[in-house]
């Protein structure tokens, strides 16, 4: 069985303060989980968290990083300074990075390298837009993305790379994807993935659904075959519905 991922986004949301509230309130209550949690708050969130959540099974990450190691980037937030707090895990390519900032599948996967030279998993988002949807191309806009997202990243590498599909138009707006549609889509990128690299990385390959996941949907989406964990967004950010949805099997 694949090593299952529930993870809350919690995008640019919080003040430190109040983001190690949310996450002492979420310790206890995630702490007998049977799958893997994860925690993105802002970076100025990072260390109040890390804090917040020490000696429990909560994983840490990030939710951006910028390409390159060190140097003159106003602004920008290097894997050396994650890796220093003790990030593990760091959302890439995000939908909101690709669409509001200009994000491009070559800048995504010079990130996704970086990452793993610095031992931190990405977790590679790839999703389609409403337009790209109705036209016919959702598959083929997330081949795209998981193909130049995963350009020169090895097999043996592949082992700490996380997908999360998340539809565009599923995000913030209420609409989840159906069960059979997600899964539909997990399934052919895990063919992309076999194709790219092998069977056994392709059935090994954790893949997150995201895009208005709640404690009311959890259940379904996660009861179908391709689909390992979710990526969370507004569901994660009350620490009862996150506590749901990590627990979301029992
Ligand atoms: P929502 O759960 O708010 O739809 O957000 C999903 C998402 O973008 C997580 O990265």
């Amino acid at each position: 069985m694949r090593n299952y991922l529930i993870a809350g986004n919690w995008k640019m949301n919080k003040t430190p303060s109040e983001a190690a509230a949310l996450a002492k309130e979420i310790v206890p209550m995630v702490k007998d989980a049977d799958y893997r949690v994860m925690v993105a708050p802002s970076f100025v969130c990072i260390p109040a968290v890390i804090d917040a959540v020490k000696g429990s099974n909560i994983i840490v990450a990030a939710q951006n990083m910028a390409n390159t190691e060190a140097g003159a980037f106003t602004g920008e937030t290097s894997v050396l300074m994650l890796k220093d707090l003790g990030v593990e895990m760091v959302i890439l390519g995000h939908s909101e990075r690709r669409h509001i900032y200009g994000e491009t599948n070559e800048i995504i996967n010079e990130k996704v390298k970086l990452a793993l030279a610095n031992g931190i998993t990405p977790v590679l988002c790839i999703g389609e837009l409403l337009e790209e949807r109705e036209a016919g191309k959702a598959e083929a806009v997330c081949y795209e993305q998981l193909e130049k997202g995963l350009a020169g990243v090895s097999e043996a590498d592949l082992d700490n790379v996380v997908i999360a599909y998340e539809p565009v138009w599923a995000i913030g707006t209420g609409k989840t994807a159906t069960p059979d549609d997600a899964d539909a889509i997990h399934a052919a990128c895990r063919k992309k993935i076999a194709e790219l690299y092998s069977d056994a990385a392709a059935e090994k390959i954790v893949i997150q659904y995201g895009g208005s996941m709640n404690p009311g949907n959890v259940k379904n989406l996660m009861a179908m075959e391709n689909i390992d964990g979710g990526l969370i967004g507004g569901a994660s950010l009350k620490a009862d519905s996150f506590g749901e949805l990590a627990n979301f099997n029992k």
